[in-house]
């Protein structure tokens, strides 16, 4: 093995979001910000890890996680066990860690970090992508302590510069969508209000689909024709699911029509359910939308798991978007540099 250096990117959730889990409908895109790892060969049965932009450091046995590691450790630790799991050899060697991906804005530093280990860790690289995107998730769930679903590490191992991927959570299919956007603009804007997936509104949120699930007797929420008859909050979280994925091929027909006004009437929407009906927004949050709408944006919305985290607006063109927005483009998949 030689140097290796490799590079996650994050990734923007145009619309759909909270469907991941319930098998429903997505149409995320990789974005150009993210994370960069190096791995370098070392003798012995050792990983070093060295959080360059936080000045922190790991070491420890290729063979053993013990569990008890935090942050961005976990994520490390995790994906190494997890790769040997599946029966890749993994060699011991010093990882370098570093990017411009804030941590906790919604724009999935996670999976950015973990695809970046993978496929700097890999011995060959050239694996099944849907299948790390599940390695990946298993990182998270089983060793962060996430129950977060697989939206973000297909998005980033899967996209495709200048595409939304519109995912199909009941199949896992994925199919590109052209995101042309003309003179118009997509945007991020931190709320300043930091996430955590680790616990919080987000294992709630799931813990609330899988109860509205038993008590309709289906699987997965996909199967649902209707949230009536269901105690509250429940039906009101199965009315974002449902409405939700409905918003999203919807997206996809008004971009196919080039019809921007219509996207941006759609991220409004879907960020009113997300609000009202997931109850997932915070005040710092909805301050951001104001913020966005006041400055001409034709709509904008939570981004990611909520509870904090960023907002995207799309913007008219001669519109300027606020200071501290950040262009949010289409960018390539995970890959080896
Ligand atoms: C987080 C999770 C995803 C997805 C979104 C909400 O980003 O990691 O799996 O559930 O929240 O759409």
């Amino acid at each position: 093995m030689s140097r290796v250096v490799a590079r996650g990117p994050g990734r923007v959730n145009l619309i759909g979001e909270h469907t991941d889990y319930n098998g429903g409908l997505a149409l995320p895109f990789a974005i150009d910000r993210g994370v960069t790892v190096t791995a370098e060969p070392l003798g012995g049965e050792q990983i070093e890890a060295h959080a360059a932009d936080i000045g922190e450091r790991d070491e420890f046995a290729l063979a053993g996680d013990d569990g008890a590691a935090e942050g961005w450790r976990a994520f490390v630790r995790g994906t190494v066990a997890e790769l040997r799991a599946a029966g890749h050899a993994v060699r011991a060697c010093r990882l370098t860690i570093e990017g411009d991906l804030p941590h906790g804005a919604g724009l999935s530093s996670s999976a950015a970090l973990e695809a970046a280990l993978c496929l700097a860790l890999l011995e060959d690289p050239d694996v099944d992508r849907v299948e790390l995107a599940k390695l990946c998730s298993r990182v998270e769930n089983e060793h962060v302590g996430a129950q977060t679903g697989l939206l973000d590490q297909l998005a980033v191992l899967c996209g495709q510069e200048g595409h939304a991927l519109r995912i199909d959570f009941r199949d896992l299919s994925i199919e590109p969508v052209p995101l042309a956007l003309g003179e118009w603009r997509l945007v991020t804007l931190d709320s300043g209000a930091a996430h955590e997936h680790a616990g919080g509104g987000y294992n709630e949120r799931r813990a609330e689909c899988a109860a509205a699930c038993e008590a309709l007797g289906i699987a997965s929420l996909r199967e649902a024709a209707s949230a009536a008859g269901l105690p509250s909050p429940l039906d009101r979280r199965v009315r974002h699911v449902l409405s939700e994925n409905a918003r999203v091929d919807a997206t996809a027909e008004a971009l196919a029509a080039g019809d921007l006004r219509e996207v941006g009437r759609l991220l409004g929407a879907s960020h009113a359910s997300l609000r009202d009906d997931y109850e997932a927004s915070v005040a710092e949050v909805e301050r951001t939308v104001a913020a966005l709408e006041a400055a001409g944006a034709a709509g904008a919305r939570m981004v990611g798991g909520g509870f904090g985290g960023s907002v995207l607006a799309l913007f008219p063109p001669g519109a300027t978007p606020p200071d501290g927005c950040v262009s949010a483009d289409p960018g390539p998949a995970a890959r080896r540099l």
